[in-house]
């Protein structure tokens, strides 16, 4: 949303890094990134790196009032105002990297959909891997795993390190249409069949 801009501007200038970007995303990244959320049913939702929730309220809206919406955010700005504004969101002001025991203290199920709006390319090797081990162990045998990228990053070193991880941790990865009306354009991985938790 445009209105959310100014917010999320005053965080990348105070947390650069762990924001990742200047601008929220728009609607139709956040329409594709959240395809794979069942319409059907009552599925566990784990987003990972909400923001200003362009994601959540996409979220929400498939699951109308189904399921479970675990909504995971480093910094306690975004999170406090996350949670104000999405009552039936459980928020969590937490590192994503502490995925495993977050599901395990609620003692909820394995999720069937993650949805990340983390800024993978800004993370180095260790921490990309410790995350992604995190979402593999909590997803189902057939839980998805969606995360965006921006299209110019792509040819950097982290970007394409990270697209092998997810090659190494999911039996398909596929990469969705560039979205060029986001602000900067993006894309969405869908990755299904995790290959196997890393204990
Ligand atoms: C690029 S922004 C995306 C925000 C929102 N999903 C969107 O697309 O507009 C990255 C978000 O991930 C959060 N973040 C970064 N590292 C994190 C971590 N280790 N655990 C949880 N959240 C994290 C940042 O605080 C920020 O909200």
């Amino acid at each position: 949303m445009i209105s959310d801009a100014p917010a999320f501007l005053i965080q990348f200038v105070r947390h650069p890094i762990t924001t990742g970007a200047v601008l929220p995303s728009g609607s139709t990244l956040a329409r594709d990134i959240t395809a794979a959320v069942p319409r059907a049913g009552h599925p566990l939702v784990v987003e990972l790196g909400p923001g200003t929730g362009a994601f959540t309220r996409a979220i929400q809206r498939r699951l109308a009032g189904r399921g479970h919406h675990l909504a995971v955010e480093l910094n306690p700005a975004f999170a406090t105002g996350l949670a104000r504004r999405h009552p039936t969101v459980e928020v969590v002001r937490a590192d994503a990297a502490a995925l495993g025991e977050l599901l395990a203290e609620r003692r909820l199920a394995p999720a069937d959909v993650v949805v990340s709006g983390l800024p993978w390319a800004a993370f180095p090797a260790v921490r990309q891997q410790a995350i992604l081990d995190a979402v593999v162990g909590a997803l189902s045998a057939g839980g998805v795993f969606t995360t965006f990228a921006y299209r110019h990053a792509l040819p950097a070193r982290p970007a394409r390190r990270f697209h092998r991880l997810l090659a190494g941790a999911f039996d398909e990865v596929t990469v969705g249409r560039t979205v060029w009306t986001n602000l900067p354009p993006a894309l969405v991985y869908h990755c299904r069949r995790r290959l196997h938790p890393r204990s």
